[in-house]
């Protein structure tokens, strides 16, 4: 199958990640089910999405007319059943757990049509683990993307032990007809960005706990040293310190190697629920 034949799509988590890809799936020219079985996320989903095409708007980046199509172009639904039935690509994002990960597979198989690909947003669990759940490991594949997902351009593209070339040609074309830059890579935890990512910022809060500088310096020095566009702490705050904290943990586990141990004031901050933007709090305090 090539992307050609991919028109309807199904998004399945509502979150801030699966928002993002169903606003880039819609602005392209895509049906896309929103699937959330929370109807609170998926109200949520739905007035972000909203909001954010506004934005484009404003800053005329697109006109009102893409706005309006891609809003009719989105159906959400909190039934996975329903929202996969007539996909032609499912894209994955619920939370960031690969028991959860794994069973959510089980069922997208059980209900999506058969020449269905079957992809995932994960941004460290392993896709050929995700595949083996199903009866067409051939057909999964990873796809992450990165947030906010309407502004950055790349698109990590994960081949699994068993996906084909078919799989992986097809996606790569939707990702490139989405605006993104897709980069090709194998199957190894964290793949390559948070594989990278993760250890700076791990290495980052160990600063904060050893007292090494005051946590708005430590930014400071990537911020104005590397021209990073957000320093470490910062960008933890903003994807999340749990979901920080899964990654590394997927890391140590799977690699096996110390140095991809969290940080214990990571852990402390995640157990006392000090999650970063979400939360209101994490090493910075956020307004709503
Ligand atoms: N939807 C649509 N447009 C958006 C948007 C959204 N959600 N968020 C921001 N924008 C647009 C703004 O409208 C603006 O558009 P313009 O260029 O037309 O004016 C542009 O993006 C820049 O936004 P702002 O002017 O509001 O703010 P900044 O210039 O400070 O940029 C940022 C914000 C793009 C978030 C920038 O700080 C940045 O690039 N930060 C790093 C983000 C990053 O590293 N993301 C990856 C996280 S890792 C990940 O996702 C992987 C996972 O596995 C952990």
């Amino acid at each position: 199958m090539d992307s050609l034949s991919i028109q309807r799509t199904a998004v399945v988590g509502a979150g801030t990640m699966g928002n993002g890809i169903a606003h880039v799936l819609a602005l392209a020219g895509y049906d896309v089910a929103l699937v959330d079985l929370n109807g609170d996320v998926l109200d949520a989903a739905t007035s972000t999405i909203a909001s954010n095409l506004d934005r484009q708007v404003d800053k005329d980046r697109i006109d009102a007319d893409d706005r309006d199509r891609a809003l009719d172009r989105l159906r959400p639904t909190p039934d996975t059943a329903d929202g996969v039935a007539d996909a032609d690509l499912v894209v994955e994002a619920v939370s960031e757990t690969q028991d959860v990960k794994q069973t959510v597979f089980a069922e997208l198989d059980r209900h999506a049509p058969d020449h269905a690909i079957l992809a995932s947003n994960t941004s460290s669990i392993s896709i050929t683990g995700l595949a083996a759940q199903t009866e067409r490991p051939e057909q999964v594949i990873g796809m992450h993307f990165f947030n906010p997902v309407p502004v950055m351009r790349l698109v990590e593209i994960v081949r699994g032990q068993r996906t084909t070339d078919a799989t992986f040609e097809a996606v790569d074309e939707l990702a490139r007809d989405l605006g993104k830059e897709p980069v090709e890579v194998e199957d190894y935890p964290g793949f390559v960005s948070n594989r990278i990512l993760m250890p700076m910022i791990n290495e980052a809060v160990f600063c904060v706990m050893e007292g090494v500088a005051e946590p708005e310096d430590i930014d400071t020095v990537m911020k104005l040293g590397m021209n990073h566009p957000m320093g470490p702490l910062t960008l933890a705050d903003f994807i999340g310190l749990d979901v920080c904290l899964d990654i590394l943990e997927v890391l140590h586990g799977d690699l096996g190697d110390d140095k991809y141990r969290p940080c214990p004031l990571l852990r402390r901050m995640v157990t006392a629920g000090q999650l970063g933007r979400k939360t209101g709090e994490g090493f910075f305090p956020y307004d709503e």
